[in-house]
């Protein structure tokens, strides 16, 4: 969707042209999966899909909000009142956008409404940070229009809190930054804890490869209590250990560790899953700048192994996929972005990928599953201005 049909539609609907128009994509997680609240380190870049906003600004303390294309989306507009606005009182996807603008205004900000009208290509519910698009490009746009000044990765923060506290998603901060911070042909190669960033070259059309994501249409969500629980499994093993967070669990002191959990098991599993991953993006990142890329093929499906059987959060689906890619010809493969169904990500040789494809659909026909999409991820540009 681009910015003059945007305009068009915002100006049939609210009568005037917008103040201008803004974009935030969605991400797929290279490496880096159920690390970032645990203060580790994550590795997602930028999809060319989407959220596209046109924005004006109100002083009536009104916000009008409309989408015809977002899952959810309404013919009519959706109008709030700031002073109304209360986490957890809106149950669609005007949740994301209202949430924002709750976070900015709760942190003191002086937002008097708006006017917005929104168009998404990312796939809802397939793992590919559809949510934090819609929060991103409304914050940015915001931040801009009332001269804000905030720089991106705080942008990210009230995005988060957006999700946490207005949604009640207990989500991290990876999706929110990557949306914001990501730059067009890197990875970008984030500390959870100090939210430190490197962006690192990841051109795989330069090397004869591609990336492709295989979404398998099973809805997945984070507000469910799967997530929650991952999370508070992690957090009682950092008590456990005496740690602020499992980031601080060295790799090298991972059986050390595990032997004082003694025979929780489950936690063992869990703290195993977080501290080999944070081990394993920084091989990926180190393997990278050393011009290794078909090298991180393994690494990629080390972690796929480890979210199913210690994490436990992926699915047949899922599984399929990976096994098909691999006994495909593929490099590596993994379930991406929070499991529980949404995306897989498939490394391969540029000239296996069509094979690859088409291997994974007849996988898919004769176990009965929906026909997954498949489609090459190119790592595109972070959240910007469009007009
Ligand atoms: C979801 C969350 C992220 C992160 C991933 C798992 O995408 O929004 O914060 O926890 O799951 O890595």
């Amino acid at each position: 969707m681009g910015a003059e049909q945007v305009t068009e539609r915002f100006t049939q609907l609210y009568g005037a042209r917008p103040e201008g128009v803004w974009a935030a994509p969605g991400r797929v997680n290279l490496i880096g999966e159920h690390t970032d609240y645990n203060d580790g380190f994550v590795m997602p870049f930028a999809l060319p899909h989407r959220a596209v906003a046109a924005v004006s600004r109100r002083t009536d303390g009104i916000l009008r909000l409309h989408s015809g294309d977002i899952e959810g989306g309404r013919a009519e507009i959706t109008e709030l009142r700031l002073d109304t606005l209360a986490p957890q009182s809106d149950d669609d996807w005007t949740a994301y956008p209202a949430g924002v603008v709750w976070a900015l205004r709760e942190a003191g900000h002086e937002i008097t409404g708006a006017d917005v009208h929104l168009s998404s290509t990312v796939p809802t519910g397939a793992g590919l940070s559809s949510s934090a698009a819609l929060e991103v490009v409304i914050a940015l746009a915001l931040d801009e229009l009332y001269g804000l000044g905030l720089q991106r990765w705080k942008l990210a923060r009230l995005c988060q809190r957006a999700e946490n506290v207005y949604v009640g998603a207990p989500t991290g901060i990876m999706d929110q930054t990557a949306s914001a911070c990501c730059e067009q042909g890197h990875a970008l190669f984030l500390d959870t804890r100090d939210l430190s960033q490197r962006q690192i070259p990841f051109d795989l059309a330069a090397e004869g490869l591609r990336l492709l994501v295989v979404d398998t249409q099973v809805k997945h969500a984070h507000s469910g209590g799967e997530y929650g629980k991952r999370r508070a499994g992690c957090e009682k093993g950092a008590a456990l250990l005496g740690v602020d967070a499992l980031r601080d669990v060295p790799y090298a002191g991972l059986d050390a560790a595990l032997a004082r959990l003694g025979d929780d098991e489950e936690v063992v599993r869990l703290v195993r899953h977080v501290v080999t991953e944070n081990h394993r993006v920084e091989r990926v990142v180190s393997l990278l700048r050393s011009g290794e890329t078909r090298a991180i093929g393994p690494v990629l499906t080390e972690g796929h192994a480890s979210l199913r059987d210690d994490f436990r959060i992926s699915c047949p689906e899922l599984d399929l996929v990976v096994d098909t890619a691999l006994a495909n010809g593929a490099l590596g493969a993994r379930m991406t972005g929070g499991g529980f169904g949404g995306s897989a990500i498939v490394l391969a040789e540029s000239t296996e990928t069509d094979t690859l494809t088409k291997a994974v659909e007849e996988s898919f026909t004769a176990s009965g599953f929906t026909v997954p999409r498949v489609f090459e991820a190119v790592p595109s540009t972070g959240a910007t201005r469009l007009t």
